[in-house]
Protein backbone atom coordinates (compact mmCIF):
# COMPACT_ATOMS: atom_id res chain seq x y z
CA UNK A 1 0.00 0.00 0.00
CA UNK A 2 1.34 3.86 -0.62
CA UNK A 3 3.09 6.04 1.80
CA UNK A 4 0.46 9.29 1.55
CA UNK A 5 1.62 12.90 2.83
CA UNK A 6 -2.06 14.90 3.34
CA UNK A 7 -2.81 18.23 3.87
CA UNK A 8 -6.17 19.46 5.56
CA UNK A 9 -6.98 22.96 5.58
CA UNK A 10 -10.96 22.96 4.70
CA UNK A 11 -11.74 25.31 7.93
CA UNK A 12 -9.88 26.24 10.59
CA UNK A 13 -7.14 23.50 11.70
CA UNK A 14 -4.04 23.62 9.78
CA UNK A 15 -3.16 19.86 9.28
CA UNK A 16 -0.72 17.56 7.77
CA UNK A 17 -0.23 13.83 8.33
CA UNK A 18 1.94 10.91 6.68
CA UNK A 19 0.00 7.35 6.52
CA UNK A 20 1.11 4.08 5.32
CA UNK A 21 -1.29 1.65 4.77
CA UNK A 22 -3.91 2.73 6.88
CA UNK A 23 -1.02 3.30 9.45
CA UNK A 24 -0.35 7.42 10.97
CA UNK A 25 3.66 7.85 10.70
CA UNK A 26 2.47 11.08 11.97
CA UNK A 27 -0.22 13.38 12.28
CA UNK A 28 0.50 17.18 12.90
CA UNK A 29 -2.78 19.57 13.61
CA UNK A 30 -2.11 23.67 14.55
CA UNK A 31 -5.66 24.41 15.59
CA UNK A 32 -7.02 27.86 14.79
CA UNK A 33 -9.70 27.47 17.58
CA UNK A 34 -8.24 30.46 19.99
CA UNK A 35 -8.25 32.76 16.83
CA UNK A 36 -11.47 32.18 16.22
CA UNK A 37 -13.02 32.10 19.69
CA UNK A 38 -13.48 35.77 20.12
CA UNK A 39 -15.10 36.25 17.11
CA UNK A 40 -17.88 33.71 18.20
CA UNK A 41 -17.22 31.07 14.95
CA UNK A 42 -14.42 30.97 12.22
CA UNK A 43 -13.58 34.33 10.43
CA UNK A 44 -13.24 32.76 7.09
CA UNK A 45 -10.21 35.85 5.98
CA UNK A 46 -8.41 35.13 9.27
CA UNK A 47 -8.37 31.37 8.71
CA UNK A 48 -6.85 31.57 5.09
CA UNK A 49 -4.27 33.89 6.63
CA UNK A 50 -3.66 31.83 9.58
CA UNK A 51 -3.05 28.42 6.70
CA UNK A 52 -0.67 30.89 5.68
CA UNK A 53 1.67 31.56 8.48
CA UNK A 54 1.03 27.70 9.70
CA UNK A 55 1.59 25.81 7.07
CA UNK A 56 5.07 24.89 6.24
CA UNK A 57 5.89 24.41 9.60
CA UNK A 58 3.24 21.76 9.87
CA UNK A 59 4.14 20.11 7.10
CA UNK A 60 7.88 20.50 8.00
CA UNK A 61 6.99 18.47 11.34
CA UNK A 62 4.57 15.87 9.96
CA UNK A 63 7.83 14.64 7.49
CA UNK A 64 10.32 14.88 9.95
CA UNK A 65 8.18 13.39 12.76
CA UNK A 66 7.04 10.39 9.93
CA UNK A 67 11.00 9.27 9.89
CA UNK A 68 10.49 9.28 6.25
CA UNK A 69 12.49 10.75 3.22
CA UNK A 70 10.70 12.73 0.45
CA UNK A 71 11.73 9.20 -1.60
CA UNK A 72 9.52 6.83 0.59
CA UNK A 73 6.52 9.08 -0.19
CA UNK A 74 4.86 7.98 -2.89
CA UNK A 75 2.31 11.33 -3.53
CA UNK A 76 1.13 13.83 -1.89
CA UNK A 77 -3.11 14.62 -1.27
CA UNK A 78 -4.75 17.49 0.20
CA UNK A 79 -8.45 18.26 0.48
CA UNK A 80 -10.11 20.27 -2.09
CA UNK A 81 -13.74 20.53 -0.88
CA UNK A 82 -16.14 20.83 0.40
CA UNK A 83 -14.87 24.04 2.85
CA UNK A 84 -13.54 27.97 3.05
CA UNK A 85 -12.67 28.20 -0.33
CA UNK A 86 -9.80 30.57 0.76
CA UNK A 87 -8.81 28.08 3.35
CA UNK A 88 -8.90 25.09 0.75
CA UNK A 89 -6.44 27.19 -1.82
CA UNK A 90 -3.75 27.45 0.49
CA UNK A 91 -3.39 23.58 1.02
CA UNK A 92 -3.90 22.94 -2.15
CA UNK A 93 -1.30 25.12 -3.27
CA UNK A 94 1.07 23.87 -0.96
CA UNK A 95 0.39 20.39 -1.53
CA UNK A 96 0.58 21.23 -5.71
CA UNK A 97 4.11 22.27 -5.23
CA UNK A 98 5.05 19.94 -3.19
CA UNK A 99 3.99 17.54 -5.51
CA UNK A 100 5.84 19.53 -8.72
CA UNK A 101 9.06 19.80 -6.45
CA UNK A 102 9.39 16.36 -5.51
CA UNK A 103 7.90 14.54 -8.31
CA UNK A 104 5.17 13.22 -6.47
CA UNK A 105 1.93 12.29 -8.18
CA UNK A 106 -0.93 14.65 -6.99
CA UNK A 107 -4.57 13.62 -5.78
CA UNK A 108 -7.50 16.03 -4.64
CA UNK A 109 -9.17 14.20 -1.35
CA UNK A 110 -12.81 14.70 -0.17
CA UNK A 111 -13.25 16.09 3.04
CA UNK A 112 -15.97 14.05 4.16
CA UNK A 113 -14.52 10.88 2.32
CA UNK A 114 -11.36 11.76 4.95
CA UNK A 115 -14.47 11.63 7.86
CA UNK A 116 -15.63 7.87 6.52
CA UNK A 117 -11.99 6.56 6.43
CA UNK A 118 -10.55 7.85 9.85
CA UNK A 119 -12.09 4.86 11.25
CA UNK A 120 -9.74 3.21 9.18
CA UNK A 121 -6.60 4.21 10.80
CA UNK A 122 -7.32 2.13 14.10
CA UNK A 123 -9.21 -0.72 12.51
CA UNK A 124 -7.53 -1.64 9.17
CA UNK A 125 -8.92 -4.62 8.74
CA UNK A 126 -12.74 -2.56 8.65
CA UNK A 127 -14.29 -3.76 5.42
CA UNK A 128 -17.32 -2.29 3.03
CA UNK A 129 -20.30 -2.94 2.86
CA UNK A 130 -20.99 -0.17 6.50
CA UNK A 131 -23.42 3.17 7.34
CA UNK A 132 -21.58 5.65 8.18
CA UNK A 133 -23.06 8.19 10.08
CA UNK A 134 -21.34 11.62 9.30
CA UNK A 135 -21.78 14.34 11.85
CA UNK A 136 -20.02 17.24 11.70
CA UNK A 137 -20.22 20.91 11.87
CA UNK A 138 -21.00 21.11 7.92
CA UNK A 139 -23.24 17.95 7.66
CA UNK A 140 -25.34 15.13 9.08
CA UNK A 141 -25.84 12.48 6.63
CA UNK A 142 -26.30 8.71 7.07
CA UNK A 143 -24.07 7.10 4.06
CA UNK A 144 -24.12 3.40 2.33
CA UNK A 145 -20.52 2.54 1.47
CA UNK A 146 -20.11 -0.09 -0.49
CA UNK A 147 -16.85 0.30 -1.20
CA UNK A 148 -14.10 3.30 -2.37
CA UNK A 149 -15.87 6.14 -4.21
CA UNK A 150 -19.42 3.99 -4.07
CA UNK A 151 -21.65 5.92 -2.04
CA UNK A 152 -25.22 6.56 -1.43
CA UNK A 153 -26.48 9.36 1.06
CA UNK A 154 -29.96 7.75 2.68
CA UNK A 155 -30.44 10.36 5.04
CA UNK A 156 -29.97 13.77 6.06
CA UNK A 157 -30.44 16.66 8.24
CA UNK A 158 -32.89 19.21 6.04
CA UNK A 159 -31.71 22.00 7.58
CA UNK A 160 -28.63 22.64 10.79
CA UNK A 161 -25.82 20.07 10.68
CA UNK A 162 -25.51 18.68 14.28
CA UNK A 163 -22.55 20.03 15.15
CA UNK A 164 -23.94 23.65 14.01
CA UNK A 165 -26.62 22.82 16.46
CA UNK A 166 -24.33 22.17 19.27
CA UNK A 167 -22.57 25.29 18.26
CA UNK A 168 -25.88 27.24 18.23
CA UNK A 169 -27.20 26.06 21.71
CA UNK A 170 -23.65 26.87 23.17
CA UNK A 171 -24.32 30.57 21.96
CA UNK A 172 -27.76 30.64 23.39
CA UNK A 173 -25.95 29.78 26.78
CA UNK A 174 -23.17 31.81 25.96
CA UNK A 175 -20.55 29.22 26.33
CA UNK A 176 -18.50 30.64 23.53
CA UNK A 177 -16.86 28.91 20.42
CA UNK A 178 -16.31 25.75 19.69
CA UNK A 179 -19.50 25.40 21.44
CA UNK A 180 -19.72 21.16 21.08
CA UNK A 181 -17.07 20.45 23.79
CA UNK A 182 -18.53 22.47 25.88
CA UNK A 183 -22.08 21.74 26.03
CA UNK A 184 -20.79 17.58 26.01
CA UNK A 185 -18.61 18.55 29.26
CA UNK A 186 -21.62 20.66 31.00
CA UNK A 187 -24.34 17.80 29.97
CA UNK A 188 -22.36 15.06 31.69
CA UNK A 189 -23.18 16.89 34.74
CA UNK A 190 -27.08 17.28 34.24
CA UNK A 191 -30.45 15.84 33.63
CA UNK A 192 -31.39 14.36 30.33
CA UNK A 193 -35.16 14.10 31.29
CA UNK A 194 -35.09 17.83 33.28
CA UNK A 195 -37.10 19.17 29.45
CA UNK A 196 -38.55 17.48 27.04
CA UNK A 197 -37.02 19.02 23.51
CA UNK A 198 -38.40 17.64 19.69
CA UNK A 199 -35.84 14.97 18.14
CA UNK A 200 -36.20 16.89 14.82
CA UNK A 201 -38.91 14.57 12.93
CA UNK A 202 -39.59 15.13 9.73
CA UNK A 203 -43.60 14.67 8.94
CA UNK A 204 -44.39 12.93 5.43
CA UNK A 205 -47.00 13.61 3.41
CA UNK A 206 -48.69 10.46 3.86
CA UNK A 207 -48.82 10.20 7.71
CA UNK A 208 -45.78 8.79 9.91
CA UNK A 209 -42.62 10.27 10.16
CA UNK A 210 -38.98 9.99 7.46
CA UNK A 211 -36.80 7.01 8.97
CA UNK A 212 -33.84 8.48 8.18
CA UNK A 213 -33.80 12.28 7.76
CA UNK A 214 -34.09 14.70 10.19
CA UNK A 215 -34.46 18.51 11.32
CA UNK A 216 -32.14 20.07 14.07
CA UNK A 217 -33.09 23.81 13.88
CA UNK A 218 -36.53 23.01 15.33
CA UNK A 219 -34.26 21.78 18.20
CA UNK A 220 -32.25 25.04 18.31
CA UNK A 221 -35.22 27.01 18.06
CA UNK A 222 -37.03 25.04 21.05
CA UNK A 223 -33.99 25.31 23.00
CA UNK A 224 -34.28 29.27 22.62
CA UNK A 225 -38.08 29.27 23.98
CA UNK A 226 -37.54 27.57 26.55
CA UNK A 227 -34.59 29.31 28.07
CA UNK A 228 -36.72 32.27 26.93
CA UNK A 229 -39.59 31.12 29.54
CA UNK A 230 -36.89 30.27 32.08
CA UNK A 231 -35.67 34.10 31.54
CA UNK A 232 -39.58 35.32 31.94
CA UNK A 233 -40.04 33.34 35.29
CA UNK A 234 -37.41 34.75 36.70
CA UNK A 235 -34.97 31.94 36.59
CA UNK A 236 -31.79 33.12 37.69
CA UNK A 237 -29.16 31.81 37.14
CA UNK A 238 -30.05 29.36 34.20
CA UNK A 239 -29.86 25.19 34.73
CA UNK A 240 -27.28 25.25 32.11
CA UNK A 241 -26.14 22.07 32.77
CA UNK A 242 -30.21 20.61 33.13
CA UNK A 243 -30.22 22.35 29.53
CA UNK A 244 -27.60 20.74 27.84
CA UNK A 245 -28.61 17.37 29.02
CA UNK A 246 -31.78 17.91 27.58
CA UNK A 247 -30.43 19.13 24.23
CA UNK A 248 -27.67 16.16 23.84
CA UNK A 249 -30.15 13.64 24.91
CA UNK A 250 -32.78 14.62 22.00
CA UNK A 251 -29.40 14.96 19.32
CA UNK A 252 -28.16 11.68 20.45
CA UNK A 253 -31.84 9.80 20.38
CA UNK A 254 -32.36 11.31 16.99
CA UNK A 255 -29.44 10.28 15.48
CA UNK A 256 -28.71 6.89 17.28
CA UNK A 257 -32.58 5.58 16.08
CA UNK A 258 -31.92 6.52 12.42
CA UNK A 259 -28.75 5.03 12.21
CA UNK A 260 -29.71 1.52 13.52
CA UNK A 261 -33.33 1.53 11.76
CA UNK A 262 -31.20 2.51 8.76
CA UNK A 263 -28.28 -0.10 9.15
CA UNK A 264 -31.05 -2.79 9.93
CA UNK A 265 -33.40 -1.61 7.10
CA UNK A 266 -30.15 -1.96 4.85
CA UNK A 267 -28.65 -5.37 6.21
CA UNK A 268 -25.83 -3.55 7.08
CA UNK A 269 -23.43 -5.39 9.47
CA UNK A 270 -21.63 -2.41 10.84
CA UNK A 271 -22.13 1.37 11.99
CA UNK A 272 -18.93 3.49 11.42
CA UNK A 273 -18.85 6.85 12.96
CA UNK A 274 -17.06 10.42 11.67
CA UNK A 275 -16.89 13.44 11.75
CA UNK A 276 -16.16 16.31 14.61
CA UNK A 277 -19.49 14.93 16.95
CA UNK A 278 -18.27 11.82 17.15
CA UNK A 279 -16.49 13.08 19.69
CA UNK A 280 -19.13 13.22 21.70
CA UNK A 281 -19.08 11.35 24.89
CA UNK A 282 -22.81 10.10 24.85
CA UNK A 283 -23.21 9.51 21.36
CA UNK A 284 -20.13 6.85 21.31
CA UNK A 285 -21.44 5.78 24.44
CA UNK A 286 -24.59 5.21 23.15
CA UNK A 287 -24.44 4.40 20.23
CA UNK A 288 -22.04 1.58 20.61
CA UNK A 289 -24.21 0.10 23.10
CA UNK A 290 -27.54 0.31 21.06
CA UNK A 291 -26.28 -1.02 18.51
CA UNK A 292 -23.94 -3.87 20.62
CA UNK A 293 -28.02 -5.11 21.96
CA UNK A 294 -28.61 -5.77 18.31
CA UNK A 295 -25.92 -7.63 17.15
CA UNK A 296 -24.13 -4.65 15.52
CA UNK A 297 -20.48 -3.93 15.42
CA UNK A 298 -19.79 -0.01 15.95
CA UNK A 299 -16.50 1.41 14.81
CA UNK A 300 -15.68 4.55 16.80
CA UNK A 301 -12.41 6.55 15.71
CA UNK A 302 -10.17 8.13 18.75
CA UNK A 303 -11.16 11.42 19.58
CA UNK A 304 -8.49 13.19 17.49
CA UNK A 305 -9.39 11.46 14.13
CA UNK A 306 -13.21 12.64 14.67
CA UNK A 307 -12.22 15.87 14.26
CA UNK A 308 -10.41 17.57 11.29
CA UNK A 309 -6.69 16.23 10.23
CA UNK A 310 -5.09 15.04 7.49
CA UNK A 311 -4.38 11.45 8.20
CA UNK A 312 -7.59 10.87 7.65
CA UNK A 313 -7.29 12.95 4.14
CA UNK A 314 -4.24 10.45 3.67
CA UNK A 315 -6.00 7.56 4.50
CA UNK A 316 -8.91 8.17 1.93
CA UNK A 317 -6.15 9.13 -0.60
CA UNK A 318 -4.32 6.31 -0.25
CA UNK A 319 -7.37 4.58 -1.11
CA UNK A 320 -8.11 6.13 -4.12
CA UNK A 321 -3.85 6.05 -5.21
CA UNK A 322 -4.20 1.86 -4.63
CA UNK A 323 -6.87 2.18 -7.89
CA UNK A 324 -4.80 4.04 -9.91
CA UNK A 325 -6.69 7.44 -9.25
CA UNK A 326 -4.68 10.58 -10.18
CA UNK A 327 -5.65 14.48 -9.84
CA UNK A 328 -4.68 16.89 -12.57
CA UNK A 329 -2.81 20.17 -11.27
CA UNK A 330 -5.45 21.95 -12.88
CA UNK A 331 -7.70 20.64 -10.27
CA UNK A 332 -9.86 23.40 -7.84
CA UNK A 333 -11.35 23.67 -5.05
CA UNK A 334 -14.94 24.14 -4.41
CA UNK A 335 -17.21 24.94 -1.34
CA UNK A 336 -19.40 22.16 -1.61
CA UNK A 337 -19.09 18.78 -3.79
CA UNK A 338 -21.51 16.09 -3.30
CA UNK A 339 -19.66 12.69 -2.30
O1 LIG B 1 -15.51 17.61 11.63
P1 LIG B 1 -15.25 18.89 12.32
O2 LIG B 1 -13.98 19.02 13.13
O3 LIG B 1 -15.26 20.07 11.30
C1 LIG B 1 -16.14 20.05 10.20
O4 LIG B 1 -15.80 19.40 9.19
O5 LIG B 1 -17.24 20.62 10.37
O6 LIG B 1 -16.52 19.18 13.26
C2 LIG B 1 -16.60 20.34 14.03
C3 LIG B 1 -17.90 20.28 14.83
C4 LIG B 1 -18.18 21.57 15.58
O7 LIG B 1 -19.52 21.95 15.33
C5 LIG B 1 -17.98 21.15 17.04
O8 LIG B 1 -18.78 21.89 17.95
C6 LIG B 1 -18.39 19.70 17.01
O9 LIG B 1 -17.86 19.22 15.80
N1 LIG B 1 -17.87 18.93 18.15
C7 LIG B 1 -18.65 18.35 19.08
C8 LIG B 1 -17.77 17.77 20.04
N2 LIG B 1 -16.48 18.03 19.64
C9 LIG B 1 -16.57 18.73 18.47
N3 LIG B 1 -19.98 18.27 19.18
C10 LIG B 1 -20.50 17.61 20.26
N4 LIG B 1 -19.74 17.05 21.22
C11 LIG B 1 -18.38 17.10 21.15
N5 LIG B 1 -17.63 16.53 22.11
ZN1 LIG C 1 -14.61 17.91 9.19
Amino acid sequence: MATILAIETSCDETAAAVVCDRQVLSSIVASQIDLHRRYGGVVPELASREHLLTIGDTVKEAVSKSDLAWSDIDAVATTCAPGLVGALLVGMSVGKTLSMVHQKPFLGAHHLEGHIYAAYLEHPELKPPFLCLLVSGGHTSLIRVDDCGQYKVLGKTRDDAAGEAYDKVARLMDLGYPGGPTVDRLAQQGNPKAFRLPEGNISLPEGGYHPYDASFSGLKTAVLRLIERLKADGIDPLPVVDIAASFQYAVVRALTKRALRCAQDQDLPAIVLGGGVAANSSLRQVLTTTAADQGMQVYVPSLKFCTDNAAMVACAASEHFDRGHRSSLDLEVYSRLPL
